[in-house]
């Protein structure tokens, strides 16, 4: 048995902890890709297999990742490491996913940034569909020539810049700002959220929008397209297999109750999930009533719903320019937990190897990260953004996710894992817990990966077609992870490893 690693930061509080964790889960996904999903994958009946997704597989990997960090006391790699010496550079490869995302997820955070100033004026306008595409982001005639990328757009850039300084201020000295940072970034956003509920819901004509989100159309449940949209959703949502959950749990100290927290953080993210869209769908019943369409057709996720549709719903209510400005804030504090979280994860993961100050691995992870999303502040930025996303989300996550299960659940024992748990915490996860990461999770995963590269074999990038250029693109990243994490596995390290704790 051995005592907490030497000076390990730890987290102020539980209830820090909790915050840091809950905040990374609650972001963007909650508020515009959940509730778009929901709708398309049955609405009602989707519900019930996101709920069940989050209990065999969510929730599970959950306390997996906090069992990992706490045990190992290490970010990805050390913890890794530390299952299996030769394992390293899986952790890296987790590691690497999360910074890419960190790179891109900043440049949509320098949007609602734009958007928050925009919301003073309401400077989208009548037309906020080329507002966004032609005035914000400059994306026009720039997909047909991408590797020109386009015009510079000196907005995008300095709302990025701005980010990133709020993102590093936010984690300037690890834990203990972070601690302080999410009763702000976490609270803000929810007390928000609540406003435009009930705002959206008693609109006229949010029942309309409110029946499309949530009529169960239980036939759907024999699909298993809605079964892997679902899974999918949960992994995303929770943040899991992103090497964030095990940075964050490695600062837990000794006596950290893991399965109270993972089941608080994974209803509470999903609970948030599903009140938005009742935010959501309120309001956009409400602009099918105005324009006298189907709410079908006003439907739309992604970019398209947050600086588009919201835009033109905001300019028709009472106040605009405080609705717009609550929106938009939302938006951003939404974000910012996200954001940092996956900074933090990468930050740890140098600190752990090379015994680095917070002032340099911050610096030097945000610095990298600022430099790399750059060229998405040109015309092209939105259409690179977009397939760098579905690479990293859907197949850098699943082999992440896919990797933890087989190495926890088949060579370190998930028996292990639960009984050092269970130790911990104030209730104990039964037997079922390892059917979830043994089986359940790596079946689905592996059903889900097969079926995804499948279609991007077939048709690469929807319906638009996804030039090779771009598709060898989408690769190249993800070989080049797996290749810098291989060589920094390699690579002479300070810490000395550690034997794993007992709890
Ligand atoms: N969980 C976040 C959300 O729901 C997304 C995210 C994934 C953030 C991975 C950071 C890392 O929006």
């Amino acid at each position: 048995m051995t005592g907490p690693a030497g000076k390990r930061e730890h987290w102020a509080s539980r209830r820090a902890f909790v915050l840091a964790a809950i905040g990374s889960a609650i972001g963007l996904g909650n508020i515009w890709r959940f509730p778009y999903v929901c709708y398309e994958n049955g609405g009602g009946a989707f519900v019930i297999a996101y709920f069940i997704g989050l209990i065999t597989a969510g929730i599970p990997l959950l306390i997996l990742e906090f069992g990992l960090g706490h045990s190992t006391q290490g970010a990805a790699p050390i913890a890794m490491g530390r299952i299996h010496p030769k394992m390293e550079w899986f952790g890296w490869v987790a590691t690497g996913v999360g910074f890419v995302i960190c790179t891109y997820y900043a440049v949509i955070m320098s949007y609602c940034a734009n958007y928050t100033w925009h919301s003073f004026t309401l400077a989208w306008g009548d037309n906020p569909s080329d507002f966004f595409f032609n005035k914000v982001i400059g994306l026009t005639d720039a997909t047909k020539h991408p590797w020109a990328l386009g015009r510079f757009m000196p907005g995008v850039f300095i709302g990025l810049a701005i980010s990133w300084i709020w993102i590093i201020l936010s984690i300037w000295k690890g834990t203990k700002t972070v601690g302080k940072v999410v009763y702000v970034t976490v609270l803000v956003p929810w007390a928000i959220l609540i406003v435009f509920i009930v705002r959206g819901v008693t609109l006229p004509g949010a029942l309309e929008g409110l029946k499309f989100y949530l009529t169960p159309v239980f036939s759907k449940l024999a699909e298993p397209q809605v079964w892997l949209a679902a899974y999918t959703q949960v992994f995303f949502s929770l943040s899991v297999g992103f090497a964030i959950m095990i940075a964050y749990a490695s600062f837990l100290p000794r006596k950290s109750d893991i399965v109270k927290n993972a089941f608080i953080i994974g209803t509470g993210d999903a609970l948030t999930a599903f009140l938005g869209g009742l935010a959501v769908f309120g309001a956009l019943g409400y602009k099918a009533h105005l324009s006298g369409v189907p709410v079908s057709e006003v439907v739309r996720s992604g970019p398209g719903l947050a600086f588009v549709t919201y835009p033109e719903i905001i300019s028709n209510l009472p106040a605009p320019q405080l609705f717009g400005l609550l929106f938009f804030l939302m938006l951003l504090t939404l974000a910012i937990d996200s954001a940092f979280s996956l900074v933090e994860a990468v930050a740890a993961a140098t600190m752990d190897k090379w015994g680095w100050s917070h002032r340099r691995s911050n610096l030097t992870v945000g610095g990298l990260a600022f430099l790399l999303g750059i060229p998405l502040t040109f015309g092209a930025g939105l259409h690179w953004l977009d397939i760098v996303d579905r690479f990293m989300n859907q197949i850098g996550l699943s082999l992440v996710v896919l990797g933890e299960t087989l190495l926890i659940g088949y060579y370190f024992g998930s028996e292990r894992m639960r009984t050092y748990v269970n130790g911990l915490s104030d209730f104990s996860v039964g037997k079922w817990w390892n059917a979830c990461i043994m089986i359940i999770t790596p079946a689905v995963i592996a059903w889900l990966l097969i079926s995804e590269v499948l279609a991007r074999i077939k048709a690469p990038y929807g319906d638009s077609g996804l030039r090779s250029q771009e598709f060898v693109f989408g690769w190249l990243i993800l070989v080049l992870i797996f290749l810098i994490a291989f060589g920094l596995q390699g690579a002479k390290g300070k810490k000395a490893p550690e034997p794993i704790r007992n709890a």
